[in-house]
C-alpha cells in the first residue's frame, strides 16, 4: 500500500533520524520533498540520494532555517540538550502548519510548545526502526489536530508500529521499549555464554540462540497465542525444560524488571530535570 506524506525535513539525522530517514525512502512511500540536514560533511554526504536533499550545516550554515522552509513535517533528531537551541534557530522559517516533531528523550512537549507557536509531538521510537520493526509511543501536544496526529502517524508507521500515548507515559514506555532491546541483546549475550561453557563454540552458540530468539520471536507473532501458552507447550510435565523453567523461577523476574524499569524512569526524571 502506498503512503502519501507532505514535505519532510529531518534535522539532526543520525542513528534515530536515519533510522527514521530509512522507512521514509521505502519505496511505497511517497513523500513531497525529504530534506535531512546533519553539522558535518562526513554525515551529510552518505544521505544524498535522487529522493533526499542532505545539507551540512557546516557548510551552509542556515542550512536548518532552510530545509524547514515549506516543510510540513519537522522531525527533531538533534540530542536533547540541543533541542532548546535548534527550535529557536529554526522557529522564524516554520511555516505557519509546520508539525514539530521531537524524537528527543526528556524533553516536554510544554519546553518545544514556549518556542514554537504551532503543532507539537513528541515521540520515542526505537532503534529496530532499521529493520522496520520498531515500537514508537507517540504523544501529542495541545494544539495538534487529529489530522495532524493521523500525519505524524504515517511517519512512524513508515518503521514499525505505533502506539499513542499521552506524555505522561512516554517514559515509561522508553523503560520498556525504548530499552527493551538492550534487554533483549543482553538476555541473548548471557544465554551466548552458557551455550559456549556447555562447550559449544561461538559460531555454534550465536546460532543456537540467535536463532532461537528469533524462530520463538516469529512463532510468537505467527500462532496469535499468548507466550504463556507457547511457553507451557514447550514444558512437558517432569520434563527438562520445566527444571530449567523452575530454577528461572526463583529468580523472580518480574521483580527485577521491575527494578531495572524503576531506576530507567528515574534517570529520564532526572534527565528532564537538567541532570
Ligand atoms: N538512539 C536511540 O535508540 C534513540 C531512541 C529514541 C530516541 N532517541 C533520540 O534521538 C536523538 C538523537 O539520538 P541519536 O542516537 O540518533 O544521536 P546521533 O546519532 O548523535 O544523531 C544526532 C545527529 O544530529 C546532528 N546534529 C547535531 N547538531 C546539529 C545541528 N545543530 N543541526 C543539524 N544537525 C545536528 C549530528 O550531526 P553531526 O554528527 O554531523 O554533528 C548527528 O548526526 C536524541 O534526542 C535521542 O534522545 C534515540
Amino acid at each position: 500500500m502506498t503512503v502519501s506524506l507532505p514535505s519532510i525535513a529531518i534535522i539532526g539525522t543520525g542513528s534515530m533520524g536515519g533510522a527514521i530517514l530509512s522507512g521514509l525512502v521505502r519505496p511505497e512511500v511517497e513523500a513531497a520533498s525529504i530534506t535531512v540536514t546533519n553539522r558535518s560533511v562526513a554525515k551529510a554526504a552518505p544521505l544524498a540520494s535522487d529522493r533526499v536533499v542532505s545539507v551540512a550545516t557546516d557548510v551552509t550554515p542556515d542550512g536548518n532555517r532552510v530545509a524547514v522552509t515549506g516543510a510540513r513535517i519537522v522531525l527533531l533528531g538533534v540530542k536533547p540538550a540541543m533541542i532548546s537551541d535548534v527550535l529557536r534557530e529554526l522557529a522564524p522559517a516554520l511555516s505557519p502548519d509546520a508539525i514539530v516533531i521531537s524524537v528527543a528523550a526528556g524533553v516536554t512537549i510544554a519546553t518545544m510548545e514556549a518556542i514554537v507557536p504551532g503543532a507539537v509531538l513528541r515521540a520515542m521510537p526505537n532503534t529496530p526502526a532499521v529493520v522496520g520493526r520498531a515500537v514508537t509511543g507517540l504523544s501529542r501536544g495541545s494544539r495538534v489536530s487529529d489530522a495532524e496526529l493521523a500525519i505524524a502517524r504515517d511517519v512512524f508507521e513508515t518503521v514499525g508500529d505505533v502506539l499513542v500515548i499521552p506524555e505522561e507515559k512516554i517514559d515509561a514506555l522508553s523503560t520498556i521499549s525504548g530499552s527493551g532491546p538492550a534487554y533483549v541483546f543482553y538476555l541473548i549475550e548471557e544465554l551466548t555464554r552458557t551455550a559456549v561453557d556447555l562447550g559449544f563454540t561461538a559460531d555454534e552458540a550465536a546460532l543456537m540462540v540467535n536463532t532461537t530468539f528469533l524462530g520463538a520471536a516469529e512463532l510468537l507473532v505467527s500462532s496469535g497465542e499468548n507466550p504463556d501458552e507457547l511457553r507451557r507447550r514447550v514444558t512437558s510435565p517432569k520434563g527438562t525444560t520445566e527444571r530449567a523453567i523452575g530454577v528461572l523461577e526463583q529468580a523472580d523476574l518480574h521483580e527485577l524488571f521491575g527494578r531495572a524499569t524503576s531506576a530507567a524512569l528515574a534517570r529520564a526524571r532526572e534527565m528532564a530535570a537538567g541532570a
